[in-house]
């Protein structure tokens, strides 16, 4: 057997134990169990920190799933899954009764996706259980982009990394709810409002200010230790020459002709680059409100926001 069929078979393994695999996706590393599993999907939520009214996504192999976790599969979300799966978009579909409250959070809802990587395709082929996976750090904090940084945050507190290399998007899924009457996106993600409206053909809502529906909406989230100073790029330089004459370490996140798809790839790596050599405030331009660019700028707006 390859070293490749051997991660996945461990994988697998540890997935029917009961026990945490962090796998590869093509938007963040995840923290896996298995979806049917009450008590590993508990230990989800004990790892990470994470409140449990904040409910995760259940990975599947292919839209087929689909009617295993949702109670109704409707046409716009068949044809967005025929657009876009395996690809960086989450489903909220009205969930079938008998779903574990634990993975739902206690919502009527859940979230569905199909992850583009070949790796962890070739684990959910081998199980159909299906695997419930929030980002794989510590609640509120910078998600993993490479199997390094979950080993550095999680440490023992996960029972196998499958390591996948670095991911090829480098921000969360975009979060699209298709329980309400008019779809909308609750997390703004690499597939974008108007690939959205294209394939369905109707408005799509943009990311609601309203009610926390979901933590990737809580103000603050994404955040690295130091303050991150969010500015016009015409206000860098004058930005970091104020900053450094307080006495401060201040770094520039990315120089202002870098590509959005630059942007998001680096975006988490760079963050946690800039925490470990001591910085202590990051300043970041805002990039373009267009494409990946909204949800840059999502991510480094709740990144900048005062922490509670
Ligand atoms: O790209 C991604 O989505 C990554 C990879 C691992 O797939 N996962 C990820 O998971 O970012 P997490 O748990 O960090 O974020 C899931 C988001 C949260 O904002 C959560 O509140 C939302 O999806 N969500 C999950 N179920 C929901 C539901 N039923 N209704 C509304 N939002 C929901
Ligand atoms: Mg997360």
């Amino acid at each position: 057997m390859s070293d490749r069929n051997d991660a996945i078979e461990t994988a697998v393994n540890v997935l029917r134990r009961g026990g945490l695999v962090a796998v590869p996706t093509e938007t963040v590393y995840g923290l896996a169990a298995d979806a049917r599993s009450r008590s590993a999907v508990a230990r989800v939520f004990a790892v990470k920190g994470r409140p449990v009214t904040h409910p995760l996504i259940v990975h599947v192999a292919d839209s087929d799933q689909l009617q295993d976790w949702a109670s109704s599969v409707s046409s716009e979300a068949l044809l967005l899954a025929a657009a876009f799966w395996p690809g960086p978009l989450t489903l909220i579909l009205p969930a079938r009764a008998s779903i574990d409250s634990g993975v739902t959070g206690g919502l009527s809802t859940i979230a569905l996706r199909v992850p583009h990587h070949p790796l962890t395709l070739e684990l959910l082929g081998r199980f159909p259980n299906g695997i419930a996976a929030p980002s794989a750090n510590r609640f509120g904090r910078v998600s993993p982009t490479t199997a390094e940084h979950v080993r550095r945050d999680l440490g023992e507190d996960v029972d196998y990394v499958l390591d996948g290399g670095p991911c090829t998007v480098g921000l969360e899924s975009t979060v699209l709810d298709l329980s309400a009457d008019v779809p909308a996106i609750l997390r703004p993600g690499a597939i974008s409002r108007e690939q959205l409206e294209a394939v369905l053909g109707t408005t799509v809502h943009a990311t609601a200010h309203g009610p926390v529906k979901s933590p990737g909406q809580l103000p603050s989230h994404y955040a690295p230790r130091a303050k991150v100073q969010l500015v016009r790029p015409e206000a860098i330089a004058a930005t970091l020459a104020d900053l450094q004459a307080q006495g401060l370490r201040a770094e520039l996140l990315f120089e202002p002709e870098t590509q959005s798809i630059v942007m998001a790839k680096e975006l988490y790596s760079r963050l946690r680059q800039l925490d470990r050599t001591g910085c202590d405030v990051i300043v970041a331009f805002y990039p373009e409100a267009t494409g990946i660019g909204l949800a840059i700028r999502d991510r480094l707006e709740r990144a900048a926001a005062p922490r509670s």
